[in-house]
């Protein structure tokens, strides 16, 4: 499982690489806007689920989180294109979920929250 793990986040890490890559440290500032329905601290739910190890892992598997069906029903794994759609176009991606967040316009902004959200998930 370990391994697994880690090859999922060696491919997450060599598929950043080849995007215009994103900037973890501008990228924790864009995640200001997430800040209030979200943590990156494991269990620790607000009016989103904790995004604690995000990257790699299934969609709606947080304990103790009350998804939507859409989102349950919706068979995602996160990486960087699912998010990057999802973050785009939260409805887009997943119609009926329950996360009241527009999305984000521009991609850098997008590239750099997805490098954060990626280095907080190999701590
Ligand atoms: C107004 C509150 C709110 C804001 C702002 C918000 N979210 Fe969410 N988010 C939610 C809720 C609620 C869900 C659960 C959706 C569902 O169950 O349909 C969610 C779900 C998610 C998921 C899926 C989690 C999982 O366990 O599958 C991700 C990833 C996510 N949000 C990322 C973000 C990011 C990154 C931002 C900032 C750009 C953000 N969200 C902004 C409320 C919010």
């Amino acid at each position: 499982m370990k391994l697994m793990i880690a090859g999922a986040l060696v491919l997450i890490t060599l598929s950043t690489a080849a995007m215009a890559e994103g900037d973890a440290k501008a990228g924790k500032k864009v995640f200001n806007k997430c800040k209030a329905c979200h943590t990156v601290k494991e269990g620790k739910n607000k009016v989103g689920p904790t995004l604690f190890r995000i990257v790699g892992a299934r969609a709606a598997q947080v304990d103790g989180f009350k998804y939507s069906d859409a989102l349950l029903d919706a068979e995602l794994t996160w990486n960087v294109e699912t998010l990057k759609a999802f973050l785009t176009k939260p409805k887009e991606l997943v119609p009926g979920n329950k996360m009241s967040f527009a999305g984000l316009k521009k991609e850098q902004q997008i590239d750099d929250l997805i490098a954060y959200l990626v280095a907080e998930s190999e701590e």
